[in-house]
């Protein structure tokens, strides 16, 4: 099935606020933010440091409630959640990524991609079994018992997105999933992130290169806390074909690097 708009939000935000008070100081991280993002979708959220990109983040992934306003995720409102339904709704629905991977250092790949299924409850060889094939599908499937010392930055990114993957979330969020990497490696990283998009997952990232934003189909500019720009990027890069249906070679792909470029 195509991604189309007619499929029923899974982010509804409306008049989010995130005011954090410091002795006396105020500062108003987000400032009344209504965004609504369709299953499906990708897209990519820029602004300067500060503009409230990360704080949107962690509000998006349960991390954080905002001061006020209402946050629905896949129809379940957030807002009035306390920290153990935080919880199960980011075990069951979010996969995050991270400027820095976030592994566990002296820790096998596959047991950093084991991890959430630990929290999840899964018994230890669902978990191998399951984190193996999320190797697999990040392309490091002869590396699960390197450590992240014996990987390059983009392999241990491909596993902390593996790490994303594995409770099946509906949603991946990733801040600045590039900003460590060089502009190769994050081609790479950018072409696996649009693949998972292609076979229906909801991507959300931030990032501060306009060259990785143009990967998304659609994009968001934040300033002082407000979106001030909200685009359909039409000549995205790397366009899939329009209808739907994921080729099955899609992630075959990401390692051969044999995408044609830019289309623009
Ligand atoms: N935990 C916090 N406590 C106090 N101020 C914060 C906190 N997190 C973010 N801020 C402030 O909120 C504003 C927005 O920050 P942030 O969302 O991190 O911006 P961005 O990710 O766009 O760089 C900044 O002024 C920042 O200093
Ligand atoms: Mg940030």
């Amino acid at each position: 099935m195509p991604v189309s708009a007619d499929k029923s939000p899974l982010i509804e935000a409306v008049e989010l606020v995130k005011t954090y008070v410091m002795g006396d100081q105020t500062v108003h991280a987000l400032r009344g933010v209504s965004l609504t993002i369709a299953e499906g979708d990708f897209v990519a959220i820029m602004g300067a440091s500060g503009s409230g990109k990360s704080t949107l983040m962690n509000i998006l992934g349960c991390l954080d409630l905002p001061t006020s306003g209402q946050y629905r995720l896949a129809g379940e409102e957030v807002e009035t959640m306390g920290q153990d339904q935080l919880a199960s709704i980011r075990n069951r629905r979010i996969g995050f990524v991270f400027q820095q991977f976030n592994l566990l250092p002296r820790t096998s790949a596959l047991e950093n991609v084991e991890l959430p299924m630990v929290y999840a409850g899964l018994n230890a060889t669902q978990r191998r079994e399951r984190g193996i094939k999320a190797l697999q599908k990040v392309g490091l499937g002869e590396r699960f018992l390197h450590t992240p010392a014996e990987l390059s930055g983009g392999q241990q990114q491909r596993v902390a997105i593996a790490r994303a993957l594995v409770n099946d979330p509906q949603l991946i969020l990733a801040d600045e999933p590039t900003g460590a990497l060089d502009s190769q490696t994050s081609e790479d990283i950018m072409r696996l992130l649009r693949d998972l998009n292609l076979q229906g997952m909801t991507v959300v990232l931030v990032t501060h290169e306009a060259d990785i934003a143009a990967w998304a189909r659609r994009k968001l500019v934040f300033k002082d806390g407000l979106i001030v720009e909200d685009v359909v990027q039409s000549n995205r890069r790397q366009t899939p074909t329009q209808q739907g249906g994921l080729p099955e070679t899609a992630l075959a792909t990401t390692k051969s690097g044999s995408d044609p470029d830019c289309e623009s």
